[in-house]
């Protein structure tokens, strides 16, 4: 048995407080995603979809990192309730000795195909991003195997595994008839279908590569993201894409089952994205920043003031939740994953008292 360490946390829209012990409970936590877990993979990249300049960081301890936030995003909410004392670090940038408690190898504008977000510039794709692991592998073998790989399997059983793709998938493909060709050459149906058997392939290479514990996040309802429904010229959520979305997501859910039955030793938890928030949450259909005309699509103009009620609003830029929501995200996102730790938490989510 691995030490049990008993802690509490409140957790309120503004504040997150977790074990302050040190002792994290599971020892290691690899990502896998797009512009919602990115957390500066995508600063040395060429292309738009990049969030290294004000106001994007506004909130955030270092400023300005990569983050597409105005502080953390899920995937530093859900290290920190893991009990990781620093968030796990951004593949681009990883110290050696940084690898053994995970990398975060996700990337703004990347899906489950290659060609999704390409107009962007680059980006990580997931077969990319699977690529990047079995380069971090090789070198934890270096560090905590003397060259072999099976210590490394060992430790990377007892990982936890978040992947959220799919996103992009949409937003940056089939819903962008200009720039590609998929919804010509499929129906919505088809191309969940397409999708889906691609992800699975991706994620069971990521089981060979040594995963068992594995959380997967459907893909979001961007139909309601500020940025489809202008792309639409609508005032109201974009129900085209959130019908997309849906075959895609039930087409998932069934995936995974198959996905545990088959493989042993793996447990897979799906996630499924949010529809509505707590009526705190009073702005829904505009960003807090003032987005830019000129970068990308939905990215906050630079060095512009947000707006300040920040814990009102769903969305910071036209496609990306404020710090607070991602709070509320990852808070659902890690009580998901009680399958995967013992702890003695007590989970306290704010009520709802509308
Ligand atoms: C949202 O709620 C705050 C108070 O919590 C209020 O000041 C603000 O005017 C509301 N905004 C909208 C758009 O309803
Ligand atoms: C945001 O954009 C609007 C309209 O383009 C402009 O009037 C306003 O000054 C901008 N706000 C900031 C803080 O720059």
């Amino acid at each position: 048995m691995g030490s049990l360490v008993a802690c509490v946390f409140i957790l309120s829209i503004a504040t997150l407080s977790s074990c302050t012990t040190g002792v994290p409970q599971v020892p290691c936590y690899f990502i896998f995603g797009d512009s919602l877990y990115d957390n500066g993979n995508n600063n040395h990249l060429v292309t738009e979809a990049k969030a290294n300049f004000p106001p994007y960081g506004i909130d955030y301890s270092d400023g300005p990192t990569g983050r597409f936030s105005n502080g953390r995003n899920i995937a530093d909410v859900i290290a920190e309730l893991l009990g990781f004392e620093k968030s796990i670090p951004p593949y681009a940038s990883a110290s050696r000795e940084d690898i053994i408690r995970g990398v975060n190898y996700a990337s703004g504008s990347a899906g489950i195909r290659d060609e999704s977000g390409q107009h962007m510039g680059g980006r990580i794709s997931l077969n990319q991003q699977l690529a990047n692991h079995a380069t971090i592998i090789l070198q934890l073998a270096d560090l905590i195997g003397n060259g072999n790989l099976a210590p490394v399997r060992k430790h990377l059983h007892k990982c936890i595994y978040t992947v959220a793709m799919g996103n992009n998938d949409f937003i940056n493909n089939y819903f962008y008839p200009q720039y590609y060709k998929t919804s010509s050459l499929y129906t919505p149906q088809e191309y969940a279908d397409i999708l889906v058997q691609q992800y699975t392939q991706q994620l069971l290479k990521l089981y060979e590569y040594g995963a068992r514990k594995f959380a997967i996040s459907g893909a979001g309802y961007s139909g309601c993201a500020p940025a489809m429904m202008a792309r639409y010229e609508s005032d109201v959520c974009v129900d085209e894409v959130n019908g997309a979305v849906v075959l895609f997501n039930a087409g998932l859910t069934s995936a995974l089952v198959e996905l545990e039955s088959k493989l042993s030793g793996a447990k897979f938890v799906y996630i499924e994205p949010p529809l509505g928030y707590s009526t705190d949450f009073n702005v829904t259909d505009k960003p807090c920043c003032n987005v830019s005309t000129t970068i990308g699509e939905g990215q906050c103009a630079p060095n512009q003031a947000p707006c300040s009620a920040r814990q009102n609003y769903v969305f910071w830029d036209a496609f990306h939740p404020t710090e607070s929501v991602s709070l509320v995200d990852g808070a659902s996102a890690y009580a998901a994953l009680s399958p995967f730790y013992v702890s003695e938490v007590k989970l306290s989510l704010p009520v709802d008292d509308a």
